[in-house]
């Protein structure tokens, strides 16, 4: 088996549909060229049946952004594959990604249809999208709640529509990460021809699990994962692009498994999606947040200053940030407090430090965090003026 894992970028089409996330063509195209950058092997652009203006979207992306596949959502209808066909054809790799329900509650209270019809729907839809381009994915929505029988019977009739790649998403984030590897490695064993075909997953985070059922689905075998910059996506959004990817290549030692991203561009993304979509990045988010390289203890600044992994199981510039942030705040000790000053051009003596030191954890004992100008306050007014 391959040690290639693809990243499929859903940002632009599950991503979009973060409550309150609209963007406009422009918007779509800044971010798809940086997804291109960023280096990930397939842009999910839109969902073009949805609107005109997302139709655009895509096409324009399909047109300008080279060197990566471009795919389009479509239902297994063929007006829908007709219209993700028309906005991708001019990619250089166009994909139509086609998707109908496998689970027995979607097919009941939402399609209204049986078994027999959603595989019939399935084969239509992929051998009609197989018609425009070789290169078709099908996935099985809320596969994770699917009868696992009839979910295998689904994927091996799409294999034998000519899917190339086959989605099973945890739709509804409902999975667990030893429950999900064990119904991934089911279907590797029982589906015939599935060794043809890129194995792909695509994890909601209903539970916050949506990057550990990728990566466990990854262990089982599967080899495109899919997900959204910063995690977004509809309700509590998709897994998180970086988070896989750092973690695929933090523990490389255990995974044993390569993709193609950037990982220096990773931050540069994060922060244009943010600013684009309008969804701001909690502070403590992994890899991307404002904390996820600043330390305020003084024993991890010491910690840090002395030898960077003593916290650090990422190097900063990894991601592309320059440099860990040593917060400086009540719990700062006088090692980060004395290199933060040298930094700002003050060296004290002995007893000056002592004093400025004094003087700053009294006003850490007030304030959140102590900037540098409350520093340069410190030594200018209270212990170079006496
Ligand atoms: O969550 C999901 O099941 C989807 C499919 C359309 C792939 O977004
Ligand atoms: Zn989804």
């Amino acid at each position: 088996m391959s040690n290639r894992v693809y990243i499929f970028d859903t940002t632009l089409r599950d991503g979009e549909q973060s409550p309150g996330v609209s963007l406009n063509a422009s918007e779509k195209l800044e971010i798809a060229r940086q997804l291109a950058r960023l280096g990930v092997d397939i842009i999910e652009a839109g969902f073009p049946i949805t609107s005109n203006g997302d139709f655009e979207a895509v096409k324009t992306i399909a047109r300008e952004v080279r060197g990566v596949t471009v795919a389009g959502l479509a239902r297994t209808n063929f007006a829908d594959i007709d219209r993700a066909w028309e906005a991708v054809k001019h990619a250089d790799q166009p994909r139509i990604h086609t998707f109908i329900a496998t689970s027995d509650i979607h097919m009941t209270h939402k399609l209204r249809m049986n078994r027999d019809q959603v595989v019939e729907a399935a084969v239509a839809g992929v051998k009609h999208a197989k018609s425009y381009t070789s290169d078709v994915e099908f996935s099985a929505e809320d596969a994770s709640r699917s009868d696992l029988d009839f979910l295998c019977r689904v994927v091996e009739a799409a294999i034998g529509a000519g899917a190339t790649t086959i989605n099973i998403p945890d739709t509804v984030g409902y999975a667990t990460p030893d429950e999900f590897a064990a119904f991934i490695r089911s279907i590797m064993n029982r589906v015939s021809g599935i060794e043809k075909v890129v194995l792909s997953v695509h994890c909601h985070d209903d539970l916050g699990l949506a990057v550990s059922n990728s990566l466990a689905a990854v262990l089982a075998g599967a080899r495109q994962v899919e997900g959204a910059i910063n995690g977004i996506g509809e309700r509590a959004g998709n897994a998180s692009i970086e988070e896989v990817v750092m973690a695929l290549y933090t523990r490389r030692d255990r995974y044993g498994l390569e993709t193609g991203i950037r990982t220096e561009e990773i931050y540069r993304t994060s922060k244009l999606v943010s600013k684009l979509t309008g969804m701001d990045i909690q502070p403590n988010k992994a890899v991307v947040g404002k904390n996820a390289f600043a330390h305020e203890s003084g024993i991890h600044q010491d910690g840090v200053l002395k030898e960077r992994t003593t916290y650090e199981i990422m190097n900063p510039a990894m991601v592309g940030i320059s440099h860990s942030n040593l917060v400086l705040g009540k719990h700062s000790g006088r090692h980060a407090f004395r290199s933060r000053l040298v930094e700002l051009g003050f060296v004290l003596s002995e007893d000056e430090l002592n004093k400025a030191f004094a003087r700053f954890k009294d006003l850490a004992d007030r304030k959140k965090e102590i900037t540098d100008h409350d520093l340069e306050a410190i030594v200018e007014n209270e212990i170079r003026k006496v």
